[in-house]
């Protein structure tokens, strides 16, 4: 039988006979260059070219290699998820067969393990990452898939990738029922995670063979995204869930902010007797101020001690205000263009504006004033 391994590196695989025996050698020779004591296993949905068989004879020469063929239910992530359940260590690994990812990186993703993060994530969209050989029309469709996915995970730059590493205890016990591409997404959502950390990577599309990506594989995304949105909100106690909640309580906060305006201009020109242009700067900013002070204790409080924000509350205060000012100004832009321009009726170009400007408040603030 098999001894226990420090990683799993687990390859689905569909017809890769052309790649499969290229990828065995190079992650072989990654693995003990890096000494690495690791174990490679191979998922298969019955491919119908020589990826079993170059497999099987392969296993001759290497030991820690083995091969899984799947009968029922085939598809890529259910491939991965049947490699957790058959893996003999407690660090895996994802790699695509065809060399759309660097093997080399692998010692990288399990020095990250090894450090105690639970999740790695190689990425294309991070500094230093990028994407080689991909049709127009590729990059439009995984721009559209990933921005998907970021309105679950803000915090990922690329949660839709095929390459990346993790604990085994994030995926035990999880009730993963993945389907199409979008493995990582499914971990993302119904693991257990407390840390995860990117890597930049270039993809570089297949030289051999060709992608199994179908019409049908995109809709299957759009349904997960939405079954995992659901799952968040059964099951609170997530990420996904913590976004939504901070979502929630930034857009109360955005309300609460417009009743203090408006109390705070009547105040202060009724009763102060300002004019009432003077009033309105003033009333803007306080609340700029009531905002800025229930986001900072209430929305994004941190509910791990261990955390903290890369900004102090001066700073973070100073980039609020940054990002509010910058919002009127879009606010009244669109107004204008909308109204002027496209013959708009002005109540609904503001309203417009409003909705744009709150994205751009709640984005940049998320990710800027109160990035982690
Ligand atoms: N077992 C199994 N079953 N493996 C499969 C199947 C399947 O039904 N379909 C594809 N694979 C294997 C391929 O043999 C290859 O090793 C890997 O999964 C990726 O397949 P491709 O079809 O080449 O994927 P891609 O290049 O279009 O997509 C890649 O990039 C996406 C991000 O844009 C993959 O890495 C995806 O996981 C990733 O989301």
């Amino acid at each position: 039988m098999y001894s226990n391994y420090e990683l799993t590196v687990i390859i689905p695989t569909f017809n890769e006979e052309v790649n499969i025996a290229r990828m065995i050698e190079a992650v072989n020779s990654t693995l003990s260059l890096n000494k690495i004591h690791g174990e490679i296993l191979i998922v298969d949905d019955e491919s119908r070219d020589k990826t079993i068989k170059i497999v099987e004879e392969l296993m001759l020469k290497y030991n820690n290699l083995r091969i899984i063929v799947r009968h029922t239910d085939h598809g890529l992530s259910q491939s991965v998820v049947e490699g957790f359940r058959q893996a003999n260590s407690n660090a895996f690994m994802v790699i695509d067969a065809d060399f759309s990812h660097p093997p080399e990186l692998i010692p990288l993703f399990y020095e990250e393990i090894k450090k105690g993060t639970d999740i790695v994530i190689g990425s294309r969209y991070t500094r230093g990452g990028g994407i080689k050989q991909w049709p127009l029309k590729r990059r439009i469709l995984s721009l559209g898939a990933t921005g998907l996915g970021r309105i679950l995970f803000p915090e990922i730059t690329d949660p839709v990738s095929g390459f990346f590493a993790l604990k085994k205890k994030v995926v035990s016990g999880a009730q993963l029922h993945p389907r199409g591409y979008k493995i990582l997404m499914e971990v993302l959502g119904k693991g257990k995670w407390n840390s995860v950390v990117e890597i930049p990577f270039t993809f570089t599309d297949r030289e051999n063979g060709e992608s199994k990506l179908t019409f049908c594989i995109i809709t299957d995304y759009v349904k997960q995204i939405s079954n995992i949105a659901k799952y968040s909100l059964v099951f609170r106690n997530n990420h996904v869930w913590n976004e939504w909640e901070k979502l929630g309580k930034f857009c109360f906060v955005g309300l609460s902010g417009v009743l203090v305006n408006v109390g705070s201009l009547y105040l202060f020109t009724e009763y102060i007797g300002l004019y009432y242009i003077i009033s309105s700067l003033v009333a803007i900013e306080i609340s700029i101020l009531s905002n800025f002070f229930l986001n900072d204790y209430w929305t994004f409080k941190l509910k791990d001690k261990a955390n903290k924000y890369t900004q102090n509350r001066f700073k973070r205060f100073f980039s609020f205000q940054c990002i509010s000012i910058v919002g009127l100004i879009i606010n009244i832009g669109v107004l204008y263009f909308l109204t002027d321009f496209f013959g708009i009726y002005y109540l609904v170009s503001n309203l417009i504006g409003i909705v744009i400007v709150f994205f751009w408040n709640y984005l940049m603030n998320r990710h800027v004033t109160w990035k982690l």
